[in-house]
């Protein structure tokens, strides 16, 4: 499985991740959790991608292209991967297809989560995550068992910098100038599967699901 998720800030991208990741034995590649991660070990890659991130802007797709080109052609990736916030435009679509065709292979499936702009500031700014093991939760709509700490871990949950209402404002008006075109771009190529986001954690996972595998 060759799978790509996409869909705006918020959406349930990496919630959904971690499911079908555990479901099909597929690593789970999110170029955000990279540059996380990268930012939390003090890198020149995560000083650059901060400066972008905190604005809410995209980082270069120079700098991303050959992050995830790097990681699709190691072994883990033979048996698939889910790409989640990759691509992000076009340019980054067409870099995809490429490396993908010189690896002799292509994608499977562009699940795409469908979700109104007018819940998305509620589900980022309501987001919780562990720096210890990657949860994330949501105070309302994914609570953890202890009030702010990870179920996992025990680990104090915290805010992500960019989940401040004015920069998840900016990232859904650069989600719809420079990523919906992907929608027409999979579509053309008859690999976009349409889920409606907008319902409960599980039933989106179970509509996944059958979208995969019809
Ligand atoms: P990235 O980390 O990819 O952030 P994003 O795309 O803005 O998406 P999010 O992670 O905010 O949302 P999600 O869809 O994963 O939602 P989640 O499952 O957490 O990118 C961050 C930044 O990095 C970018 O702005 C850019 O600067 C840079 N970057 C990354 N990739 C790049 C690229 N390819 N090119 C250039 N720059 C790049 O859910 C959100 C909340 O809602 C959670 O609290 C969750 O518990 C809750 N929730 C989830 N599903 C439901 C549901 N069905 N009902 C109720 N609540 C729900
Ligand atoms: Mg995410
Ligand atoms: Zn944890």
């Amino acid at each position: 499985m060759r799978l790509v998720i996409l869909g705006p800030p918020g959406a349930g991208k990496g919630t959904q991740a971690e499911f079908i990741i555990n479901k099909y034995s597929i690593p789970h590649i999110s170029t955000g959790d990279i540059f996380r991660e990268n930012i939390k070990n003090g890198t020149e890659l995560g000083k650059k991608a901060k400066s972008y991130m905190d604005k809410g802007a995209l980082v270069p797709d120079q700098v991303v292209i050959e992050i995830v080109q790097d990681r699709i052609s190691r072994d883990d990736c033979k048996k698939g991967f889910l790409l989640d916030g990759f691509p992000r435009t076009v340019a980054q679509a067409v870099s995809l297809d490429a490396e993908l065709d010189k690896l002799g292979t292509k994608l499977d499936r562009v699940i795409n989560i469908d979700v109104d702009s007018s819940i998305l500031v509620e589900r980022a700014v309501g987001r919780r995550i562990c720096k210890t093991c990657g949860a994330t939760y949501h105070i309302k709509f994914n609570p953890p068992k202890n009030e702010g700490l990870c179920d996992k871990d025990n680990t104090a949950l915290i805010q992500r910098d960019d989940d401040v209402e004015e920069t998840v404002e900016k990232r859904i008006s650069v989600y719809v100038n420079q990523t919906v075109p992907l929608l027409d771009y999979y579509a053309a190529q008859g690999l976009l599967a349409n889920v409606d986001g907008s319902k409960d954690i599980s039933i989106v996972s179970e509509d996944i699901v059958k979208a995969l595998e019809n």
